[in-house]
């Protein structure tokens, strides 16, 4: 061979090795991207929204409380109220605002500024202050200023201190807006309703993984659905209905399966549940155990155990779990609330929290997801039942008539909702 020989095989061989090293280039290129997206998509936080509600309700719900039970009630979510602004809600009958301070005066160290609860229309002629009201500091006090004729009012007891217009600006004697009882935790900013005006006699329970941020915030949903808000707690001690709305696996779907299906029926969940309420000095309380099996053609393939359920009040939960995966420790909580915007109207938000590893990521999806599922098959039996005060119980399920005697505390005893039971234990 030549030298024009040589070197022509020596240019062919580069060109080949330029061509092998061009492919795995692109190959690798691609996979760097898919798992870029990946790691993307599973750093953000979930956020699923569904809208279950109907425009169509007019069932004969004659018989429900009329009247929202008393408690603190998650109005808003502490990542949608930033600093300085103000934002109106409607719960439990009422349409209040939310404002909170710019966080330079912030003195609980907290990222954000205070919040404040106020009615939402002003005393003097009734402008909403959500539209176009301001924040202002008076004497290094939080204030709001209405968008209409300009009165301002402090953020802490409501109380009119200028009216720009008038003689010294002085407002007329004791002049004030309404101000709520608020206290923000574990994510949410929980509002106090009590339908007699009377003050908390107890508080929700600060998670203290989340307030530390050593569990992280892994998403959130959102569905909202026609019931009374007591339905949705009263699934805690309802434990039959578990076998049946939440036997089929989340594989299959939100949707409640209506004919049995041999591919269906292979993977199934069974559970078990107990239901007690609190102590007597925890009496706003109640604690839930429940196991979820998975079964395959009969056998079992997982156990999961949650640690701890605790209903907090008429309209909070926590859910806290502890388990392993492939060695692997996933700890967290989901935490629930709902808020009532009408009486049979709710909204229901769970936020996702777990202790961060490279496995939460991935199973923080799956969680919520399978948590939607299962919720959206509740709610489609909530959407479309009726209450009744005196259901037809058998002795087993006694601790649905335990349930609705704890609830019945947080109704104000003039509007108590009547429940009579038979001599069930
Ligand atoms: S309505 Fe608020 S200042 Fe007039
Ligand atoms: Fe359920």
């Amino acid at each position: 061979m030549g030298f024009a020989g040589l070197l022509n095989v020596t240019v062919d061989s580069l060109s080949l090795a330029y061509q092998n090293l061009s492919v795995q280039l692109i190959v690798y290129l691609i996979v760097f991207t898919i798992v870029l997206v990946v790691i993307i998509i599973l750093n953000r936080p979930v956020n699923i929204i569904r809208d279950f509600s109907r425009t169509d309700v007019n069932l004969n719900r004659l018989n429900q409380p009329g009247c929202f039970p008393n408690g603190w009630i998650g109005v808003c979510e502490s990542q949608y109220l930033k600093d300085n602004e103000i934002k109106r809600f409607d719960f439990c009958g009422h349409r209040i605002i939310l404002l909170r301070s710019s966080s330079s005066s912030s003195s609980s160290g907290s990222s954000l500024g205070k919040p404040y609860a106020l009615d939402a229309f002003c005393p003097h002629l009734g402008a909403d202050f959500s539209v176009g009201g301001k924040i202002v500091k008076k004497c290094e006090t939080d204030c709001i200023r209405c968008p209409f004729h300009g009165w301002v009012f402090r953020a802490n007891d409501g109380l009119c201190l200028e009216v720009p217009y008038a003689k010294d600006k002085k407002p007329p004697n004791g002049v004030k807006v309404k101000v709520w009882k608020c206290l923000e935790m574990n994510g949410f900013i929980y509002v106090w309703h009590h339908s007699e005006g009377e003050d908390p006699t107890w508080t929700p329970n600060i998670i203290d993984h989340i307030t530390t941020k050593k569990w992280k915030y892994f998403g959130r949903t959102e569905h909202l659905v026609n019931c009374l808000l007591q339905e949705i707690p009263e699934n805690g001690p309802d434990f039959a209905h578990l076998n049946e709305v939440h036997a089929p696996s989340f594989m299959w779907g939100g949707k409640i399966k209506e004919n049995n299906n041999i591919l269906i029926d292979s993977i199934s969940h069974r559970w078990e549940s107990t239901w007690q309420k609190g102590a007597s000095n925890d009496s706003h309380k109640a604690i839930l155990s429940l196991k979820s099996m998975t079964f395959l053609f009969g056998f079992k393939l997982a156990e999961l155990e949650f640690d701890r359920l605790e209903q907090i009040g008429p309209a909070i939960v926590n859910l806290f779990f502890c388990f392993n995966l492939f060695g692997i420790r996933l700890e967290g909580c989901y935490v629930q609330s709902v808020i009532s915007l009408a009486i049979n109207k709710q909204k229901i938000i769970h936020h996702l929290y777990m202790e961060p590893n490279w496995m939460s990521s991935i199973v923080a999806q799956f969680l919520l997801r399978a948590e939607a599922i299962m919720l959206e098959r509740d709610i489609q039996i909530w959407s479309n039942k009726i209450y009744l005060n005196n259901p037809k119980l058998v002795k087993e399920e006694k601790q649905i008539a335990m349930f609705r005697r704890w609830y019945s505390q947080f109704f104000s005893s003039s509007k108590e909702p009547q429940y009579k039971f038979e001599d069930l234990w």
